[in-house]
């Protein structure tokens, strides 16, 4: 059964916590959802992780749209959000209808993600009443790194929080199904938390957020050697593809790899042989509807 903005809300109800993660690609979307993450979010850190840009505000609709496509493709289960990139919602109303449309329409997703609060609670209300369920975001919202004047935590002072605490029930008010704490004191988190009737999901807004969502990359292990406070490395991929290709380099060069195993014969007993288990390369095998590509070579 795949999850739905309603499962999210009772999930509130019942007390029971749940974990987002980004993902950009079919490879690792399908493997998040057979994991059994809830929620996908399609984040506009893309621009970090996938495109190397310094930060998320050169990202684009079409960027975004392009992985959140593919990210489609590989879920079955899990609840997609689709992050809306900078000033793709913050010219008119207009604009964010039309790009939110775009990312149920054409991107698959089902549900989009806005930052901030201001003209944001307006567009919220427009979007859902739409048919278009919003994700919110407050807090360290990457995409008003220049006013913050950097990457810096927010909320500390107490008129800081309770701007904070007061956009967020303006944005539930609006409609908001949920909403992503980032970059606040774990107090404040707690503290948001316990006011809201939708779920808190938290990003370095501590263990009182109903829920908690991490940067696939940074989770991983695969980011570089240094990421904030609030991220817990569950693996260290890094290290392991280093590891791995090293290893093929290695062999490649040692002229043992390919072996006997990995090479094809000739000859009656290799008429029929086809290519492997099921398409020519290792991401389409995984595709669900994919038909295996069986290679065939006619005997002579
Ligand atoms: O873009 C993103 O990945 C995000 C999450 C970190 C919440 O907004």
């Amino acid at each position: 059964m795949s999850v739905t903005v309603k499962d999210l809300q009772a999930y509130k109800r019942e007390g029971r916590r749940f974990a987002m993660l980004t993902a950009y690609d079919f490879t690792t979307a399908r493997i998040l959802d057979e994991a059994g993450v809830p929620v996908i979010l399609v984040g506009d850190s893309l621009g970090m992780t996938m495109l190397g840009y310094p930060d998320t505000l050169a990202v684009t609709v079409e960027e975004m749209l392009h992985h959140t496509r593919a990210v489609r493709r590989g879920v079955a289960n899990a609840l997609v959000v689709g992050d809306m990139p900078f000033m793709s919602y913050h010219a008119s109303i207009e604009d964010a209808i039309r790009n939110a449309g775009r990312f149920l329409k054409d991107g698959g997703a089902n549900a989009v993600k806005l930052e901030g609060a201001g003209r944001v609670v307006e567009m919220t209300q427009r979007l859902t009443d739409m048919g278009i369920p919003v994700m919110a975001h407050l807090g360290l919202t990457p995409q008003f790194v220049n006013q913050f004047g950097g990457f810096k935590v927010q909320g500390k002072s107490d008129e800081a929080a309770e701007r904070i605490e007061r956009d967020a029930l303006a944005l539930q008010e609006a409609g908001a199904f949920s909403l992503v704490l980032e970059g606040i004191p774990a107090d404040l988190g707690r503290r948001i938390t316990s006011v809201m009737q939708i779920p808190t999901i938290g990003i370095g807004a501590g263990i009182g957020c109903d829920a908690q969502v991490l940067v696939i990359q940074d989770m991983l292990g695969l980011s570089g050697e240094k990421v904030p406070k609030f991220v817990k490395r569950f693996a260290d991929l890094r290290g392991e593809i280093t590891r791995a290709v090293g290893e093929y380099i290695e062999e490649v060069e040692a002229g043992n790899f390919p072996g006997p195993e990995h090479s094809y014969g000739m000859g009656a007993a290799a008429a029929t042989e086809a290519v492997g288990e099921g398409a020519i390369y290792g991401a389409a095998r995984m595709a669900p509807a994919a038909k295996p590509v069986k290679v065939v070579r006619a005997a002579r």
